[in-house]
């Protein structure tokens, strides 16, 4: 009989510069996701069940840039991505470019458990939502509508020239607040799991989809190594296959703090200057729990059986 493990979730709320009148709705909602996802474990449910249900949590929050709350494209459109995968089976499933689905995180996991795919975008996953009963909610805020504008603003006053939109996030972090959200668990079974949802980066491009929802590089689960889930400028984890990267960190003996901290540095290493953005959360398959970031801020929490009150924090390793 296998050996039961002691469970523990991570969840994160995205990186980014998280500024005073933001900060405590942000530790306020990753605190409830943790205590959400680590119910679910406690009674002895599955990792794949606590990371959906405290992403959902933070899509439901509107604190976040994810589900309710998630940034505009250029054309002042939310299109919304999410992802899970299942370290006991590699199975997985991912979302891209819905305008008005409650949760995403939902349906990237009837992709996962329903169909023969791992991403469906747009039009056919909504079809899907709509098959499923997925809950539809509006996703724009007042908040979101501020920041776009200002975004715009910006962007036509010449501060920025697309497509180097991440010389934006450097030079003016207050305008680019990355929220994306994940999470990560280890089960009482020995199972992995990581979820990651977003509305992807502020003014993208129509279409654009990110790392988000790309397994291996927003989103990444194992049993072999544990699981991981980024935030920041999706096209850096891309071309990193950053998730990925973390879990053969820890596949090849890195515990998940040294695996997280390596990946940041990798991203200093072969992607520098420019991008100081980034953040990762991960568990390992022994249950211990990494975060480390090169962005102003992270904000995230942990829940394990010792833990009596999650503790939010908005900083964890920052790698120079
Ligand atoms: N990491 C979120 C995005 O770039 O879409």
């Amino acid at each position: 009989m296998s050996e039961v493990r002691k469970p523990v979730i991570v969840v994160h709320g995205g990186a980014g510069a998280w500024n005073h009148e933001r900060s405590q709705p942000g530790l306020e909602g990753v605190k409830k996701a943790a205590k959400t996802g680590f119910e679910i474990l406690k009674h002895g449910g599955s990792a794949v069940d606590s990371v959906m249900e405290a992403v959902a949590v933070m899509e439901d929050a509107g604190a976040f840039n994810a589900g309710y709350g998630s940034s505009l494209n250029i054309d002042k459109r939310v299109e919304m991505e999410a992802s899970i995968m299942d370290g006991k089976t590699l199975q997985a499933g991912a979302v891209g470019l819905l305008e008005d689905i409650r949760n995403p995180v939902r349906l990237a996991r009837i992709i996962m458990e329903k169909t023969d795919h791992v991403f469906v975008v747009g039009e056919g996953a909504e079809k899907l939502a709509e098959m499923f009963d997925l809950e539809r909610r509006e996703p724009t805020t007042e908040l979101r509508l501020k920041y776009y504008e200002n975004q715009r603003k910006a962007l036509l006053e010449g501060r920025s020239r697309l497509p180097r939109l991440a010389n934006l996030v450097e030079n003016y972090p207050e305008l680019f607040t990355l929220e994306t959200v994940g999470a990560v668990a280890l089960d009482k079974e020995g199972n992995v799991a990581a979820a990651t949802s977003t509305g992807g980066f502020p003014l993208k491009l129509p279409g654009r989809i990110g790392d988000s929802p790309s397994i291996g590089c927003g989103t990444y689960a194992d049993n072999q190594a544990g699981a991981c889930s980024a935030t920041g400028v999706g096209e850096i984890a891309m071309r990193l296959v950053l998730s990925k990267s973390v879990c053969d960190f820890m596949g090849n003996g890195k515990t998940a703090e040294e695996a997280v901290e390596l990946a940041i540095e990798l991203v200093n290493r072969r992607i520098p200057g420019t991008y100081n953005s980034m953040g990762l959360i991960a568990v390992d398959a022994y249950g211990r729990i990494g975060a480390a970031h090169n962005s102003p801020n992270l904000c995230w929490t942990y829940i394990s059986p010792e833990t009596k009150e999650p503790v939010a924090y908005l900083a964890a390793k920052i790698v120079e």
